[in-house]
Order: C-alpha cells, then sequence, then structure tokens
C-alpha cells in the first residue's frame, strides 16, 4: 500500500488535490498514476531480468483501457490476453502480435479463428483445444498450459492451479499432449502455468517452477525441446496498512534458480496483471449520504459493486480514507455503501474514519486492478470514467457512459412499441 501525501488536508494523487480531480471529472471515476505503472513494470521486469531472460507479459485483463496499453506498449512490454476482445484492444494500443500470447480457457472456434487471423502465440489450455486448433490454424507458435496441481490466492475463486481444475492440461496427460501436437506438425515453443492469483507467498511459485522443470526434461527425454518457460502471474500486492510485499528478489532469484540449475531453458515469461496495476490507481467516489442506522453507522457513497466488484465478489478488502480529510483522526467505525440495491453492496465494513458529510471525497486504494474491468451496469449505472495523471495533468481516458449508452445495443420489437 502507498502513502500519500496531502496538503490543507487534502490528499494529493500524483501530485494533484483529489477534491479537484473528483470536482473537473465528476465521481465515481477510477485514477491512474501513470509513473507508478511505468515503475512497477520496470522493477518487476528488472527483479527477474538480473537472472535471466525474462519477458514481462502484463495480463491485460487487470485493466485493457487503451492508454494503460499504450503505457505498457511504450515500457515494450509483451501481453497475456484471454479473449479476442483483449487481443484485439491490444493491437489497436499498438503492441506487436508477436508480443501478444493468448491464454484462454473453454475456447470456441470462434475465438480460436479470431484470434489466429490476429496472428498472435497461442497458449493451448485443453487437449480438445489442440485438435480444433490444428483444424484451424497450424502455422502459429504454441505453447501448453498444464495444470501443475499447486495452487495460490487471495480468495478460492481465484485458485487455479490445484488439481481438478477447469484450467490446464492434467499432469497426467501433459507428455501426452505435446507428443500429439509434434505428430500435428505444430511450432512447439514453451510450456506455462499459473497457479491463482493474489496470493503472498514464494513458495507455491518455487513449488509450480519444481513441477514445470520436470516436465520440461520428460519432454526433452521425447526429443521435445522448449524455448521458454511462463510461470504465469499472480504476485499479490498488500491491499491493507503494514500488510507485508512479497519479496520480489526472493521470488524472482529462487524461481530462475530452479530452471537454470534444473533445465536447458534459458527464457522466462512472467504475467503479472495486479502487479503491475493495482496501486497506480485509486477510485474517487463521493459521500452522498450519512446514517446512523442505530447498529451501524454508513457513509453512503456512489460507487457501488458496479463500480468495484471485488469487495462484494471475493470480500476483498480495499483500504479507504476520506480525501478532504485526511490525516485527520478518526471518530467513530463506519461502513462505507454504495447505492446498489442489494445488502452485499459494502464496499469496506468497519472502518475508523473521521466524522463524514456529504459532499466528502471517498479514496478507495488499490483500486487499478480488476477495478473498472470488472465494472458493469448492473442497476442501469453507466460506467464511470477513468482519468490518467501524469506531471502533474490530468487526462480522461475514458468518458463516463451517458445514459444512451444503457439502451444503444436493445431492440423493441415493432409489436411492442404499439
Ligand atoms: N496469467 C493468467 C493465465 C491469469 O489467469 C491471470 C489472472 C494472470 C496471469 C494475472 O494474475 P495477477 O498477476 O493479476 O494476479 N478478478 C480477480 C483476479 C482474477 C485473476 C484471473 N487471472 C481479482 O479481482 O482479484
Amino acid at each position: 500500500m502507498r502513502d500519500f501525501e496531502s496538503e490543507n488536508g487534502v490528499m494529493l494523487f500524483a501530485g494533484v488535490p483529489v477534491t479537484d480531480l473528483a470536482d473537473a471529472f465528476g465521481t465515481p471515476v477510477y485514477v491512474t498514476d501513470e509513473q507508478r505503472i511505468r515503475e512497477n513494470y520496470r522493477r518487476i521486469r528488472d527483479a527477474f531480468s538480473a537472472h535471466m531472460e525474462t519477458a514481462v507479459h502484463y495480463a491485460c485483463k487487470a485493466n485493457t483501457n487503451l492508454a494503460i496499453l499504450s503505457i505498457l506498449n511504450q515500457e515494450g512490454s509483451g501481453i497475456d490476453a484471454v479473449s479476442a476482445g483483449e487481443v484485439a484492444a491490444c493491437i489497436r494500443a499498438g503492441i506487436p502480435p508477436e508480443r501478444i500470447m493468448y491464454t484462454g480457457v473453454n475456447v470456441s472456434d470462434a475465438e480460436l479463428k479470431a484470434v489466429t487471423d490476429m496472428e498472435v502465440m497461442i497458449n493451448i489450455d485443453s487437449e480438445s483445444g489442440l485438435e480444433r486448433l490444428a483444424a484451424i490454424n497450424r502455422d502459429l507458435p504454441v505453447s501448453f498450459r498444464i495444470t501443475p496441481d499447486v495452487g495460490s490466492g487471495h480468495s478460492d475463486k481465484v485458485v487455479t492451479g490445484r488439481r481438478g481444475s477447469k484450467f490446464g492440461i492434467p499432469m497426467d496427460r501433459v507428455v501426452k499432449t505435446y507428443l500429439r501436437a509434434r505428430d500435428l506438425g505444430f511450432d512447439i515453443r514453451g510450456i506455462h502455468a499459473h497457479i491463482g492469483s493474489g496470493g503472498q507467498a514464494v513458495e507455491p511459485f518455487t513449488d509450480m517452477a519444481g513441477i514445470m522443470a520436470d516436465t520440461v526434461n520428460r519432454l526433452q527425454d521425447k526429443g521435445i525441446d522448449l524455448d521458454f518457460i511462463d510461470i504465469g502471474g499472480g504476485i499479490g500486492v498488500p491491499y491493507r496498512m503494514n500488510e507485508e510485499e512479497m519479496d520480489l528478489e526472493e521470488l524472482a532469484f529462487d524461481v530462475t534458480e530452479i530452471i537454470l540449475e534444473e533445465t536447458d531453458v534459458r527464457k522466462l515469461i512472467v504475467e503479472p496483471g495486479r502487479y503491475i496495476v493495482c496501486d497506480s490507481t485509486v477510485l474517487l467516489t463521493r459521500c452522498v449520504d450519512v446514517k446512523d442506522a442505530g447498529t451501524k453507522r454508513y457513509i453512503g457513497v456512489d460507487a457501488g459493486f458496479n463500480t468495484l466488484a471485488r469487495p462484494a465478489m471475493y470480500d476483498a478488502y480495499h483500504y479507504v480514507a476520506i480525501g478532504n480529510r485526511f490525516g485527520k483522526a478518526a471518530t467513530a467505525k463506519y461502513d462505507v455503501a454504495g447505492p446498489i440495491c442489494e445488502s452485499g453492496d459494502i464496499l469496506a465494513r468497519d472502518r475508523a474514519l473521521p466524522k463524514p458529510e456529504e459532499g466528502d471525497v471517498v479514496v478507495v486504494y488499490d483500486a487499478g486492478a480488476y477495478g473498472f474491468s470488472m465494472s458493469s451496469n448492473y442497476n442501469s449505472r453507466p460506467l464511470c470514467a477513468e482519468v490518467l495523471v501524469n506531471d502533474g495533468e490530468a487526462e480522461l481516458i475514458r468518458e463516463h457512459e451517458a445514459p444512451e449508452d444503457l439502451w444503444r445495443n436493445q431492440i423493441v420489437p415493432e409489436r411492442l412499441r404499439r
């Protein structure tokens, strides 16, 4: 979690008072600090590259705004994409297809066709996917996602690597699947696994690396040499005050040591999403209502789980502060609740905060990963705006939706219009 400065009791985000940002762009609004994305990208690239050749593939599901993709393109980042839409957005942002790897799950033939038409590398998730891809296109480089039976994550809903998972090729079928791909004439480049998202321990990563190293060697015995090992993403970040950060240097050292010592593979791919964008962004939401409900006090705000789904979906913790009472002593505990008509629409529970008033700007921290990208139109609320701050200048990078956008694609049959 980052520390922020303040000026006259107002929190500064990338040098700009959050009240100015809320006034200028309206609320709710996601505000991103461009330099923080660049710093995070460079930090993780350098940590791994110190030991072996490493390509960082930003997992763009965390945020696919074209401006954010463009920042990462300038940095030279590669991409982990999960859908034809993500691949198309990355290409639109100028990222060359050869730096994009598509890792889908339960992929339809139509999607396989769409992504192969965009000429990106395909990371195959199943034996069925291999056969179906063979019928569509055998000319692009491929790798395979395995299920290493190692899991990690901030919630069970985001653990992906355990045996029985819907993701990847089960371990007992891996060698067979590679051999089949060779018979089909594929250009096989690598092996991939992703154990889950937001775990804070290094050990699951080293366990996975060991399993991948062993698999690489078993494939080598069968005459299949791989260029790269892709360890997926999932590097956790601290969301709580005083929470310890995962030791990135240790992670990089331990994982690369296993690969370098146990295999002949000399290229690593890592796919961080959260690590790159999470703390680059805050969500600004306006206090619209203050309520004492007897057993609870509420700060009612204009962002709900339509804007930030993580607390409702995963019980995820996001630190909150009142941006215009920054550093003021807390007076009571409050729940920060949104405008969605469900009792689960609580962004933060039992938070000690200074006495709020309608009009205050509530700042939700660490909202850059899976914040905007998971937002929805539920309760017919337009999607909110996104803003980028650089060098003290704030620019709109996504307009908030208008009410018309809510029904733009809907069709009312003629007979119902009479
Ligand atoms: N690679 C693959 C194949 C993935 O499936 C994911 C995330 C990543 C990389 C990036 O993981 P990260 O470094 O961001 O942890 N919506 C959830 C997270 C879901 C992650 C899905 N896959 C959340 O808000 O916590």
